[in-house]
């Protein structure tokens, strides 16, 4: 059976750094509540001018560079972002011209989930024989597209980009297997409204920006990830004691946490990076994988949970052993 087997990854974020008393200046919020009610301390935002190819691109090559190989060795690219530099041509091709990677090269969205839809897409194609190595990227420039005058989204997003590159090898089938073991994917279009951008190409013409019933996608998102992250690890034949780490979509701390609660995964076996950058959707889980493995967080044979929720809504989970 043809696995997915993960062989490096790498991450990139802006220079600017931006603390929660940032945003006291000019709205009526404060660092404690921003703390308290999402576990962020601060995020990263893009200068001016810096685009998502310009964060995606050096990510890449620092997930080449861990894997010891060049973007010619590089065979497809997948990339996750609902914030591109233009309409068209795709972000992930501006990628492969900078990396000098053959093969094809397209974007995927589905927001905060988009990291993992571009892992399934990608497993896919590697199982398909249409690519053997498939850079799998996820990048966003969040704070093109927030309200400053919304203190209940524009506190919560920042800037990032992470990638990681996924190469076909032969395996058993069997759960001891290194790569992708499982993939749950969701959507329900019937929330649309929960989460969105009120802008768009067809739409308005305008870019637009984030609007969110954050308390409604909260609910969702407790329940939906710990169900999706359930059926990744039954589809999979494991348990949750198997499970090294958990890797899931930074979007709040309390989410996090209550998720792993309904896992039975303690905290310790939970990577968390949103207390430095802040939710950067499609960004999140490359991102946090990254930092983790730069911390020596993640060895060779680790089984890996991920999970994640956004607009759409859309959700799943992936399980990969390195
Ligand atoms: O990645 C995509 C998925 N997105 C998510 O997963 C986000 C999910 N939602 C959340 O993380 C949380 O719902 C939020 C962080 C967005 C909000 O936290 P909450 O505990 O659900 O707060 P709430 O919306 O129930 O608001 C509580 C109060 C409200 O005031 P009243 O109505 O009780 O007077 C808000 O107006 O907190 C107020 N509030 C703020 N106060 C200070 C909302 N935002 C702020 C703020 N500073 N920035």
């Amino acid at each position: 059976m043809r696995r997915s087997i993960p062989v490096g990854c790498g991450h990139y974020l802006p220079e600017r750094v931006v603390p929660n008393t940032y945003f006291e200046r000019f709205l009526d919020t404060s660092d404690e509540w921003i703390r308290a009610r999402t576990g962020i301390e601060r995020r990263h935002f893009a200068a001016e001018g810096q685009k998502t190819s310009d964060m995606a691109i050096p990510a890449a090559e620092a997930a080449l560079r861990d894997a010891g190989l060049t973007g010619a060795d590089i065979d497809a690219i997948v990339l996750a972002t609902a914030t591109p530099d233009q309409t068209f041509p795709s972000t992930a091709t501006r990628v492969q011209h900078a990396i000098g990677a053959r093969g094809f090269a397209f974007d995927m969205q589905a927001v905060c989930a988009g990291f993992i839809y571009a892992l399934a897409n990608a497993d896919a194609l590697i199982r398909a024989g249409s690519a053997n190595r498939v850079m799998v990227i996820g990048a966003e420039t969040f704070s093109r597209i927030l309200d400053w005058e919304d203190r209940t989204t524009c506190v919560l997003f920042g800037d990032g980009a992470g990638a990681l590159i996924l190469e076909g090898r032969d395996g058993t089938g069997e759960a001891s297997d290194a790569g992708i073991l499982s993939t749950d994917l969701h959507s329900d279009g019937r929330f649309n409204d929960l989460l969105y951008v009120d802008g768009g190409v067809s739409g308005t013409g305008t870019v637009g920006v984030l609007k969110m019933q954050g308390r409604e996608v909260f609910k969702h998102a407790v329940t939906k990830l710990s169900a999706a992250g359930h059926a990744a690890m039954e589809r999979a034949g494991v348990t949750s004691d198997e499970v090294s780490l958990v890797v899931p979509h930074q979007a709040n701390l309390r989410i996090i946490s209550a998720v792993a609660a309904k896992m039975n995964l303690p905290m310790e076996r939970i990577v968390v990076t949103v207390q430095d950058h802040g939710n950067t959707s499609a960004a999140s889980i490359p991102l946090a994988m990254s930092v983790a493995r730069a911390e020596g967080r993640i060895k060779a044979d680790d089984l890996i949970l991920m999970e994640a929720i956004g607009g759409g809504l859309a959700w799943g989970a992936a399980l990969m052993r390195w």
